[in-house]
């Protein structure tokens, strides 16, 4: 029987067994490919993606584990008008390969969420479990502090 989804408000009947990852559902199935792989073992954060708001390693959760609605990097703006963390991105030119960063911005995301004007302590700890292996911490760090700012203002 197929699972239902919603992911980035759309419906999905998906017909895979319970037990693919979500990661490959989203790539291989919606073909949503904004979600990276990385790892596999929960170990980088590349395919953070949201389920019910809160951020997750879509390669640690079983489709038939999914427990809400999901939201992936092509879902958080509108097609209108980007994220604020989005549109802060850019200002502040954080990527450099590029791989790591629709997992950073979903990881910032969950965390402007619940701590709106988060301290340095705070970004570190949140987005300590996304790696990025062009050492962009810097310039995600001072993103994420404009974000917050323009989503204050
Ligand atoms: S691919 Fe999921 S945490 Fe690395
Ligand atoms: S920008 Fe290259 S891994 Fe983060």
């Amino acid at each position: 029987m197929a699972t239902q989804l919603t992911i980035n408000g759309a419906s999905h009947d998906v017909d895979l067994p319970e037990d693919v990852p979500l990661l490959w559902v989203l790539r291989d199935e919606i073909g949503l490919t904004g979600t990276k792989f990385g790892c596999g073992v929960a170990a980088c954060g590349a395919c953070t993606v949201h389920i019910d708001g809160q951020a997750v390693r879509s390669c640690q959760v079983a489709l038939g584990d999914v427990w809400g609605d999901v939201t992936t990097v092509e879902g958080l703006g509108t097609p209108d008008r980007m994220h604020a963390l989005q549109q802060a991105w850019v200002e502040h030119q954080v990527a450099q390969c590029g791989y790591c960063q629709s997992g950073q911005i979903m990881q910032a995301a969950s965390l402007l969420a619940q701590t709106p004007n988060p301290t340095d302590r705070q970004i570190d700890d949140a987005m300590q479990g996304n790696l990025c292996r062009c050492g962009t911490y810097p310039r995600i760090r001072a993103a994420i502090h404009t974000a917050a700012a323009k989503m204050e203002g």
